[in-house]
């Protein structure tokens, strides 16, 4: 066990599957106390008797966050704030990628639900859990973006099309929603300067996604999906970057990147260095989670 990562306290959305999950594993194998934070009360339970049973120093515990909801993400955080007094690393793996999804659906807080998810979700709780972060440093929070972004090189964060109201296709708002996540982690990194919190993005490639999880699409997509895992990385591959950022001693300082699966910084499309940009999406997040600017 390494004496640097023993106790620390990691919060990892979406965790009772995939890189999520995979993580939370590797986690408490390095002797953290992993926080997996999941929607589904069963799901996660099962996720957590797994991540027990494959042992290690660390500890784990479940709670529940529906990351779509602002009330589940409000009563999520101040259930956290009350257990926990530490904080070391909030890693946002949850996403929402249905891309059955015909057209956009409102959540209960009237935003598109990938991009409630995708992006003010993660957006939100960090907001909440600042104060703790802060007191944690020095401290991490991770983000979590897709390579396929690069089949997007002129996507910019469609102001006038948050909710899908003038385009919508759920790929499209899949990659909207991860742009939005690349810039936000710049930006934040800049309000953090200073703090001892770093924000950092990782850059997840093609990774295997198992047949029960893709069970409900269509015939076509399982095909697509099927023959995408023929080259995909495993699971534990992109989860040793979640670990490795929320971890590594040397990272300390290490803010405003991208990572990729070989722990290397990686630079996307120019549209995504735009600080006004930044600053224009932090506003409106703020405005649509009701947090301070
Ligand atoms: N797999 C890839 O090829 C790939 C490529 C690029 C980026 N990524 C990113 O990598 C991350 C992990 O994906 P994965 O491949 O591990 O997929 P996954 O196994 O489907 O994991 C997604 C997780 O997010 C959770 N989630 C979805 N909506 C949620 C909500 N409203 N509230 C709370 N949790 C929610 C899911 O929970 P449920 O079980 O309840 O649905 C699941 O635990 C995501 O951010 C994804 O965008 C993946």
């Amino acid at each position: 066990m390494n004496n640097s990562t023993q106790g620390k306290v990691v919060l990892i959305t979406g965790a009772n599957s995939g890189i999520g999950k995979a993580a939370s594993l590797q986690l408490v194998k390095k002797g953290c106390h992993v926080v997996m934070a999941c929607r589904n009360a069963e799901r996660g339970q099962q996720a957590l008797q797994d991540v027990l049973a494959a042992g290690g120093p660390g500890t784990a515990a479940l709670m529940l966050v529906d990351m779509s909801s602002q009330a589940s993400i409000r009563a999520f955080a101040s259930e956290f704030t009350a257990r926990h007094k530490m904080l070391q690393a909030v890693i946002h793996n949850a996403a929402n990628f249905d891309l059955t999804l015909k057209k956009p659906e409102r959540t209960a807080d009237g935003v598109e639900t990938i991009f409630a998810t995708d992006h003010l979700g993660p957006f939100l709780l960090t907001q909440l859990l600042l104060d703790t972060l802060k007191a944690s440093a020095p401290s991490r929070v991770i983000t979590v973006a897709s390579a396929g972004l690069m089949t997007y090189p002129f996507l910019d964060i469609e102001f006038d099309n948050l909710n899908g109201e003038r385009k919508f296709s759920a790929q499209h708002a899949y990659y909207h929603a991860k742009l939005a996540q690349v810039m936000y982690t710049f930006e934040l990194a800049r309000r953090l300067a200073g703090t001892g919190v770093t924000a950092n993005c990782v850059w997840v490639g093609n990774v295997a996604i198992p047949d029960e999880r893709i069970a409900h699409l269509p015939g076509w997509m399982r095909r697509l999906y099927s023959m995408k895992r023929k080259f995909a990385l495993t699971t534990e591959t992109m989860a040793a970057t979640y670990t490795w950022l929320a971890t590594e001693p040397s990272l300390k300082d290490v803010s405003g990147q991208i990572f990729n699966e070989k722990n290397r910084p990686v630079k996307t499309y120019k549209n995504a260095y735009n600080p006004q940009t930044w600053e224009r999406l932090w506003a409106v997040s703020a405005e649509l989670t009701k947090t301070q600017n």
